[in-house]
C-alpha cells in the first residue's frame, strides 16, 4: 500500500524537533488521530507548545495546531447505534476522527461490524464500508470504548410515554452504565444528542452520572440533532447550524473542533437552551405542516389548488417554501414526539400550549380524510380491497414509527377492508406491527387488485402516473402533479 509521508515541526516552548509520520492511503483523512496518538504518548509533551505539519517536500502548511489540541476529542464513543448514533459515528469517521460505536443489541453490532447497516438511510452503507477498520468499530462492550476515547456521545433512544411525556428509561440505563465507568475515568467529555426536554441534561443527566462515577469531574454538553430521515447522510455534512449547550468556553471550543472543517455557523448556548431550541424547531416545522394542511383542507372545498398558494406564499421570505406541502400529515420518530412532549411540559409547568395542541391536533385528523374520500367514492369499505402505498413515514427511509401509514392501516382494518401494503424498504418493518395484512412483492403486484389505491409516501418509483391508469387513486401526498380524471382525488387539492 502507497504511503504518505508527513513531516511534523513541534514546537517545544520556543525550540523545534521534527519528525517524520506517514500514513497508509486510506487513512490520510485521520492524519489528526494519528498525530495526536503520537503526540500524547511523546516523552518531551511537557513542554508542548503548538505543533505544524507539512506534507513532505512541500513547502504550504497542513495544519497549524494549538497546545489545546492535545486535549480535542480526536476519539469518540457513541452509546446507541439508532437512525441518529449511526450516522453520528459514521459521519464523524468520515470527517477524521476515530469513532467507536457501541450498542446493547447484538444483532444491530455484529451487522454493523459487518459493515452491514441495520437501517436503511441513502449513502449510509457506501460511507460505512469505506470506513478504515482502525478508526471505526462497533462493540457492545462500553468500557472498552470510553476507556479508549475522550467523549461519549449519548444517542439513546428517548419515545413517548403514553401521556406524551418522554420516556427516559434508555437515557437513564445509559447515564448509570456511562457515570460507573467514569468513576475510573476523570475528566472525560459527555455530549447528549438525544432529544431531552429542557432541564433534563443539567437536573438529571448530568446529576446520575456523577451520582454513579462519585464525582463530577468531567464535562458536559448538549448538542442537539436536527438530521431528516431520508437525508440524513446529507445533513450530517451540510448541517444549517451546529447548536452546541454548554456550562463553560472550553467545552465549547473542544466541541467545535471536531467539527472544524464545517462551513456552517456554531451557536453557543446553556445546556437547557440546546434543549430548547430542538423542540422549538421541530414544534415550527411541525406547525408550517399543519398549517398547510388546515389551508389545504380549505382549498380542497373552493377548488383552489393548495400548491399553488403555497408557492405563492413562499415566495415571501419571512415565510419560506420549506414545509408548506398540504397531505397526509406528519410522522416519524420526532415531530410527533416532540410536539407531545412540549404539550406535556406546557401541563406540568401550568403554562397554556393551544397552538402546539391545535399542531397535533389537525395531524391526527389528517390521515383519516383519505378513508373519508375512498368512501366518498365506494361506500361502505367492507371487503374493499385496498392498496397502500409507502409505508415509512416518509421516502427514503425504512423507519415507520408514527407513520400516517400505521394509522391509514389501523382505520381500514377495523372498517374490515382487504388491505395490501407496498413499500421496497420500510414493508419488513411494517410486517413486525401488522404482520396480517398482505404485502405486495410490485407496485403493480399492489394495485392489481385494488378497488381504491391510497398514495401513502410518495418514494420516486411509486410518482408514476401510468402506475395507477384505471384505478381509484388517492392521492396523499402530491404523487401526481395533476389529475383531472374522476378517479384521482388529492388530499388538499
Ligand atoms: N431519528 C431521527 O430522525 C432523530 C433526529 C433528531 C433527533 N433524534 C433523537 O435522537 C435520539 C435517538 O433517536 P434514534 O431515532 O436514533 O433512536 P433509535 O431508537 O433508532 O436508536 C436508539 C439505539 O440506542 C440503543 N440503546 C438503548 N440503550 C442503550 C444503551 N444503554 N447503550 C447503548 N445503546 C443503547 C438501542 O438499542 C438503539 O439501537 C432520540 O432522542 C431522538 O428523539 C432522532
Amino acid at each position: 500500500m502507497e504511503l504518505t509521508t508527513y513531516q511534523v515541526k513541534v514546537n517545544l516552548n520556543g525550540t523545534f524537533e521534527e519528525f517524520p509520520l506517514e500514513l497508509a492511503e486510506d487513512e490520510t483523512s485521520h492524519l489528526l488521530v494519528k498525530l495526536q496518538d503520537m503526540l500524547r504518548n511523546w516523552p518531551k509533551l511537557a513542554k508542548f507548545d503548538s505543533v505544524q505539519v507539512f506534507k513532505k517536500g512541500e513547502p504550504e502548511m497542513v495544519y497549524e495546531l494549538p497546545q489545546a489540541f492535545l486535549s480535542s476529542p480526536m476519539s469518540i464513543s457513541i452509546m446507541g447505534t439508532g437512525y441518529v448514533g449511526l450516522v453520528t459515528g459514521v459521519g464523524t469517521c468520515h470527517i477524521g476522527r476515530r469513532v467507536i460505536c457501541v450498542d446493547i443489541d447484538e444483532k444491530k453490532v455484529d451487522k454493523i461490524c459487518k459493515r452491514i447497516p441495520p437501517i436503511y438511510e441513502k449513502g449510509l452503507k457506501e460511507m460505512l464500508v469505506s470506513l478504515p477498520e482502525k478508526y471505526f468499530s462497533c462493540t457492545t462492550n462500553l468500557r472498552e470504548a470510553v476507556m479508549n476515547t475522550d467523549c461519549t456521545f449519548i444517542a439513546v433512544g428517548t419515545p413517548p410515554k403514553e401521556n406524551g411525556e418522554q420516556d427516559l428509561k434508555f437515557v437513564e440505563s445509559a447515564c448509570a452504565e456511562l457515570g460507573k465507568i467514569l468513576k475510573e475515568k476523570p475528566g472525560h467529555m459527555v455530549v447528549v444528542k438525544s432529544t431531552v426536554s429542557p432541564g433534563t441534561t443539567q437536573n438529571k443527566i448530568k446529576a446520575m452520572i456523577a451520582e454513579h462515577a462519585g464525582h463530577t469531574n468531567f464535562k458536559i454538553a448538549m448538542v442537539p440533532e436536527f438530521l431528516r430521515e431520508g437525508l440524513a447522510i446529507e445533513d450530517f455534512l451540510n448541517p444549517y447550524r451546529i447548536v452546541i449547550g454548554v456550562e463553560d468556553q472550553e467545552t465549547f471550543e473542544a466541541i467545535k473542533f471536531i467539527y472544524e472543517d464545517f462551513d456552517t455557523p456554531f451557536f453557543k448556548t446553556t445546556l437547557t437552551g440546546a434543549e430548547m431550541i430542538k423542540y422549538a424547531s421541530n414544534s415550527l416545522l411541525a406547525t408550517k405542516i399543519s398549517f398547510a394542511n388546515e389551508i389545504g383542507n380549505l382549498c380542497k372545498s373552493l377548488d383552489i389548488d393548495v400548491y399553488e398558494v403555497m408557492d405563492g406564499v413562499g415566495l415571501d421570505e419571512r415565510f419560506n417554501r420549506k414545509f408548506l406541502n398540504a397531505g397526509r400529515g406528519f410522522g416519524g420518530s420526532c415531530l410527533p414526539k416532540d410536539v407531545k412532549a412540549l404539550v406535556s411540559l406546557g401541563k406540568t409547568l401550568n403554562q397554556p400550549t393551544e397552538l402546539l395542541k391545535a399542531v397535533w391536533a389537525v395531524n391526527e385528523n389528517q390521515p383519516l380524510k383519505m378513508i373519508e374520500l375512498a368512501e366518498k367514492h365506494l361506500g361502505d369499505l367492507k371487503n374493499k380491497t385496498v392498496a397502500v402505498m409507502g409505508l415509512a413515514f416518509k421516502p427514503g427511509t425504512d423507519d415507520i414509527r408514527e407513520s400516517p401509514a400505521t394509522i391509514i392501516i389501523k382505520e381500514l382494518l377495523e372498517k374490515g377492508a382487504k388491505v395490501i401494503g407496498y413499500d421496497q424498504f420500510a414493508q419488513e418493518n411494517m410486517e413486525k406491527i401488522y404482520p396480517n395484512i398482505t404485502y405486495a412483492k410490485s407496485p403493480t403486484e399492489a394495485i392489481k387488485d385494488a378497488d381504491v389505491v391510497l398514495g401513502v409516501t410518495q418514494w420516486p418509483e411509486l410518482r408514476d402516473e401510468k402506475l395507477y391508469k384505471g384505478k381509484l387513486f388517492i392521492d396523499g401526498m402530491k404523487f401526481i402533479d395533476k389529475r383531472t380524471t374522476d378517479d384521482y382525488e388529492g388530499i388538499c387539492w
